[in-house]
């Protein structure tokens, strides 16, 4: 098994992290390749639960080596604090660490911006994250106001932080309540990253040439995707997404192994939908059974805390991005949350316009106008969180989960029923 990736199918917050963290004993490399610190993981792990954002999973165990390829916006700040926090915890980040030296650096302006443009033209919130990621990538595009890690090492850094801080003040000035003064201080920011660059010269490498290295080599590889496939820039519920690949297309551009040398492609699914922030969401449960999962689930942002929106399974959704990220596998995560519902929904297509649908719309509007086409299931009121074998499930939980895959088109390897490590069913 060389190279595995793990995608979210959904929108986010698919519990990919416990995935990821089981499968790292199994792996020397785990890379993350897209996205920044608006991601949130959560592992537990001997009984402690760790929230991690930039830092890959796979740092629970010292062998491994973990990679943020050059794909991530890096705040090192939040970089840093991360690795304080897991040192403070016992867990030692060093050379098990490397940092991108092409990675871009994300800078006080990018999350002003981010808190001044978080809309779309008709003042429709994204709801972002407000971390800077959008900011960073769209400088990074731009590329004349962009800073990549490496930078932080050459003698031209300060100019280049003057330069970029005097167009930026000229920039916010004009934006809502920054008109009138200065929001940033170039001398303050540019001591301020320099600092933090000397911390985290160690990690910095070329990530491009020792993962190109490493496939050769045919080390074993765990890409872990953040996000999920449904807030991918291009593919994704577009102006309601991210600012990255964040389906299986990202593995490539991110960590500059070419897709060709990914052997298995696991796509994780809650047995659910949630989403965060703004945007259509067909499925979605805005009463008490869409407040039950989220209580139930535990349903709340793990970067921003803010409450997760709850609905149904949405099987067109999954089988498009299922086919996106060329999916072999299936892992249903959080089973346990529907067990005491007494039937269960699952959206097999959509109505559009009175003619039923079973691809997902490229335009959100027309997303936003299906209905979903429901299929009902009994639940198995059961308590599954013991369980650790598919045959030993109620035969409805059973079911249920076949119809999931069979509506997919992938088959289920992997079953979730509770945050524990232990907590897993293996096909
Ligand atoms: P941004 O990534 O902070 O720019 O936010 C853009 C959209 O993606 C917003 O709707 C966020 O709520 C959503 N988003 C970003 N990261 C995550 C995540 O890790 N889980 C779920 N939603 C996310």
């Amino acid at each position: 098994m060389p190279a595995t990736c793990v995608i979210g199918l959904q929108w986010g917050d698919e519990a990919k992290g416990k995935i990821v963290d089981l499968l790292t004993e199994q792996h020397d490399i785990v890379v993350r390749y897209q996205g920044g610190s608006n991601a949130g993981h959560t592992v537990v792990t001997g009984g402690q639960t760790f929230k991690l954002s930039l830092i890959p999973s796979g740092i629970f165990r010292p062998r491994v080596q973990c990679v943020i390829a050059t794909g991530v916006v890096v705040n090192p700040a939040s970089l840093l604090d991360e690795i304080d926090g897991l040192a403070a915890r016992g867990i030692a980040v060093g050379k098990n660490l490397m940092i991108s030296d092409r990675a871009h650096v994300i800078f006080p302006w990018h999350i002003e911006e981010d808190r001044l443009l978080d809309r779309c033209s008709d003042g429709e919130l994204i709801g972002t994250t407000m971390r800077g990621i959008g900011p960073c990538y769209r400088d990074k595009v731009g590329r004349s106001f962009a800073v990549r890690f490496g930078d932080m090492f050459r003698s031209d850094f300060s100019d280049r932080v003057n330069n970029i801080v005097a167009f930026k003040n000229r920039m916010l000035a004009g934006m809502g309540d920054g008109a009138g003064r200065d929001l940033l201080d170039a001398g303050e920011i540019h001591a301020q990253y320099s600092g933090y660059a000397r911390r985290l010269r160690d990690y910095v490498a070329d990530t491009t040439a020792y993962l190109l290295d490493a496939v050769e080599a045919k080390r074993n590889i765990l890409f872990e995707g953040a996000q999920g496939s449904l807030l991918d820039i291009d593919h994704g519920t577009f102006p309601f997404v991210t600012s990255s690949n964040s389906s299986g297309v990202g593995v490539a551009s991110g960590s500059g192994v070419p897709a060709r040398y990914v052997t298995k492609a696991i796509g994780i699914v809650k047995a659910y939908t949630t989403r965060v922030g703004g945007g259509p969401f067909p499925t979605e449960q805005d009463n008490e059974i869409g407040q039950h999962i989220r209580d139930v689930g535990n349903e709340y942002g793990t970067v921003t805390r803010r409450p997760r929106r709850c609905g149904w399974f949405d099987a067109v959704a999954a089988r498009y991005t299922a086919r996106l990220g060329g999916i072999d596998v299936l892992a249903v995560m959080l089973l346990d949350v529907l067990s005491q519902l007494p039937e269960l929904q699952i959206c097999v297509a959509y109505e559009l316009d009175g003619r039923r649908i079973e691809h997902f719309p490229s335009h959100v509007d027309d997303l936003r106008r299906v209905k979903p086409i429901y299929e009902t299931m009994p639940g198995w009121q059961q308590d599954v969180t013991g369980i650790r074998r598919r045959a030993d499930l109620p035969n409805k939980a059973n079911a249920y989960l076949n119809r999931l895959g069979g509506l997919v088109g992938r088959p289920v390897e992997i079953v979730s029923v509770g945050p524990d490590r232990q907590q897993t069913i293996l096909s």
